[in-house]
């Protein structure tokens, strides 16, 4: 297990009760595990920007009739079959499909296949989320 360091904060009392109020509704039991959160969503978001190597999900709601969407979006992660760890494909309704696409590998071909799919014509909905890889964390 990691060494334990504790640190002061100062920080204007309104700001914190701001703070307090909106970790209670995230069900935080108390704010140093709500400060490390905070900290490692700055590592990932740090990561995203200089990492080499990350990990997260594509999610995409389209049209379910489009054939050629449907086509598109299949040749899509065929060029970039080597990032796709694996995806899951759920019918929602009769007209709409959602899929999620977990990715790892290099953070800008990553976006790259994020940003070719959100753009596909017929996709109602495209989202990447930027997960971590865990290993520097
Ligand atoms: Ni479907």
């Amino acid at each position: 297990m990691a060494e334990i360091a504790r640190f002061g904060v100062s920080i204007d009392k309104d700001l914190l009760d701001k703070f307090d109020r909106l970790i209670k509704k995230e069900e935080y039991t108390n704010r140093s595990e709500a400060f490390r959160d905070l900290i490692r969503e700055k590592l990932v978001v740090a990561e995203w920007d200089k990492g080499s190597s990350v990990a997260g999900t594509i999610t995409l709601v389209y049209d379910h009739h489009r054939r050629d969407l449907l086509n598109n979006l299949t040749d899509i992660q065929h060029d970039y079959h080597d990032l796709i760890i694996s995806s899951q494909h759920v019918h929602l309704d009769h007209n709409n499909c959602l899929e999620i696409i977990v990715v790892k590998g290099d953070r800008l071909k990553i976006k790259k296949l994020a940003y070719k799919l959100k753009a596909s014509k017929g996709v109602k909905f495209g989202q990447l989320s930027m997960a971590t890889t865990g290993k520097n964390l």
